[in-house]
């Protein structure tokens, strides 16, 4: 069914930065589909669909937009938020087992891939006042080792370079690919202490913006945007 408010797609939604990402654009007068493995799909209205999806498997991904189409219409800002990788032994990161590695893979990356590849489509077919943002939930690990953390790191650091092609490559269309990375003020990860109310607000300001920004966008609760050196 057509409409004529702006959507937004959530991929990998949960309590925290899914939910306060849904709050803030439904504040600005979107519709929302979230798509996680728990929701479920009954629990929908006009304003709101809910898909059961395990981004662990890429095929499922068009599925996903086909569903927001014919129920809300095509998505204008699509956020990737699913992530996967359980902590690995820091002594022998090299002794994760293969199907793990290419399951969280998989959910970091490939799934990822092809949400941007449907969101560029998606993107084509819109009028031009529309947004046209899809913006990764990523973090330092693009930049930075964590012995712990190897899959997880290779994931965000594959995506970050689909990212950063996909904003060189299509901001001549008005198209905006983001990397968000929620920072403390020092420049150091949040890790558990992630705001997902943070996340809202950001996400909402980088889809207002009219052209694209940086790629990677670093940035501090109550502050937005912050440059830190690499890390
Ligand atoms: N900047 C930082 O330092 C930092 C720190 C922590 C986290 N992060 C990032 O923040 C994001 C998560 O934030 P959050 O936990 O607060 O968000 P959230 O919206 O509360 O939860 C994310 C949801 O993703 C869903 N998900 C996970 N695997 C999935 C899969 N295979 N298929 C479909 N859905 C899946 C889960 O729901 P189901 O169980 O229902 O599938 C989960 O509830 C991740 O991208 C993570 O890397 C960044």
């Amino acid at each position: 069914m057509a409409s004529t408010s702006p959507v937004i797609l959530i991929l990998g939604s949960g309590p925290n930065v899914g939910h306060h990402v849904a709050q803030a654009f439904v504040a600005k007068g979107y519709k929302i589909a979230l798509a996680s493995r728990s929701v479920k799909e009954e629990d929908k209205n006009a304003d709101l669909v809910r898909i059961s999806a395990d981004l662990s498997d890429p095929h499922c991904v068009k599925g996903i937009f086909s569903k927001v189409e014919a129920s809300l219409g095509l998505p204008s800002v699509v956020v990737y938020n699913a992530s996967a990788g359980a902590p690995n032994n820091p002594e022998e990161p090299l002794s994760i087992p293969l199907a793990d590695f290419s399951r969280d893979l998989h959910v970091n990356t490939t799934s990822a891939f092809v949400a941007a590849q449907h969101a560029a489509l998606s993107f084509e077919r819109l009028p031009d006042h529309r947004s046209k943002t899809f913006i990764y939930t990523g973090n330092i690990l693009n930049e930075t080792t964590i012995a712990s953390l190897l899959d997880g790191g290779v994931g965000k650091s594959a995506t970050a370079h689909i990212i950063r092609s996909a904003a060189a490559a299509y901001s001549n269309k008005g198209f905006k690919f983001y990397y968000a990375d929620e920072r403390k003020a020092d420049g150091t990860p949040v890790y558990s202490k992630i705001s997902g109310e943070a996340h809202g607000k950001f996400y909402v300001e980088l889809a207002e913006h009219k052209s694209q920004g940086p790629w990677q966008q670093t940035f501090v609760e109550d502050v937005g945007y912050k440059h830190f050196p690499t890390a």
